[in-house]
């Protein structure tokens, strides 16, 4: 027995000297420690001697298998390979786990998808890589139309270009789903400007649309004011003013009234008590026709307002680039 265990002892050390990556160290690891090698059988074998033999045999036994583990570790480290027990810590306290936080824009664009949900209102998608066809020409600015100038554009080489607002998204709801409809569709829109404190060449709209025999501009308001009242936890009050959209007649410009302070006048409202919020107005006969729909049987409503300036106020905050760098402080504040 003592003979068996030299040899193996002997064979084991000259093999292990031979050793140069981890697959042969592996190899001689299972061939001398595993399951099946020539000591486990031995062990076994312990069974049918006398209790002295045992006792001797056992005994040097498992310390040849404690010399093979110990060599076979070694070996591991001077081969430089990685993970083995003895230098993994559990001990050790782990480093702090970083959360992540949502956008404050993301967490804004929930609360007013739920908001117009409860009203019954869809929330749809569009592409952001869009064709000229539906980011103006369904929506009544063919490519004469000076209110093309109005928004500066990426175009693609290929004549599509990135949608510069998410009007394009009312078209292909209209044709997806027909009237009498009411979708919004937040999204991210892009336009070809300088980028400071207020301007970004990508931001976030919220386009609406509500369509049906006799929706007119008074539904519009109610709407509105539901959603910044829930929003702001308080009374808002809105007001219309003339404005001009290609694809709406007529066209509006909605105001609410400052919430920072409660129509005084200051800073943030430039001293009107109000504040500019959206575009909107009736949809142009001409849109209900490209998505399909009959102008004389459906009318309604349709606005867009920016998220961003909306979310600025909201949490005060003074830089519209901060909601685009990706920079968890930022977002970790909210
Ligand atoms: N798309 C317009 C913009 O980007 C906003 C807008 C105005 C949307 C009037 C509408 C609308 O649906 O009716 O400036």
């Amino acid at each position: 027995m003592q003979a068996k265990l030299d040899q193996i002892k002997a064979s084991f050390q000259k093999e292990l000297l031979s050793v140069s990556n981890e697959d042969s160290l592996r190899e001689i690891e299972i061939k001398y420690l595993g399951r099946k090698c020539e000591l486990t059988m031995l062990l076994r074998g312990l069974a049918q001697m006398s209790d002295a033999d045992k006792r001797t045999f056992g005994k040097a036994a498992n310390v040849l298998k404690l010399e093979i583990t110990e060599q076979i570790e070694n070996k591991r480290s001077e081969l430089g390979i990685g993970g083995s027990e003895s230098t993994l810590d559990v001990t050790l306290p782990v480093e702090p786990l970083q959360m992540g936080k949502l956008n404050p824009l993301t967490s804004l664009q929930y609360e007013i998808e739920d908001i117009m949900r409860s009203m019954g209102f869809m929330v749809a998608e569009g592409p952001e890589l869009e064709s000229e066809y539906f980011n103006f020409e369904a929506l009544n600015v063919p490519a004469t139309h000076p209110a093309r100038d109005m928004q500066d554009t990426f175009w693609l080489e290929d004549g599509n270009l990135l949608r510069t607002q998410t009007s394009p998204v009312q078209i292909r709801t209209m044709l997806a789903h027909g009237a009498p409809l009411r979708m919004i569709c937040p999204g991210k829109v892009f336009r070809y400007e300088a980028m400071d404190a207020s301007h970004s060449h990508t931001f976030f709209q919220v386009e609406g649309l509500m369509l049906d025999e006799d929706t007119n501009i008074s539904h519009m308001k109610a709407v509105m004011a539901e959603l910044l009242s829930t929003l702001f936890g308080k009374e808002v009050k809105v007001r219309l003013r003339p404005g001009y959209f290609p694809f709406v007649e007529p066209g509006m410009e909605l105001d609410f009234s400052c919430l920072l302070c409660g129509g005084k006048g200051c800073r943030v409202c430039k001293h009107t008590g109000w504040v500019e919020f959206m575009g909107c107005g009736m949809v142009h006969p001409k849109v209900l026709e490209a998505g399909h729909i009959d102008p004389k049987k459906y009318q309604g409503f349709a606005f867009g307002f920016g998220l961003d300036r909306l979310a600025m106020m909201r949490y005060g905050i003074h830089d519209i680039r901060l909601f685009y760098e990706g920079d968890i402080r930022f977002t970790k504040q909210f």
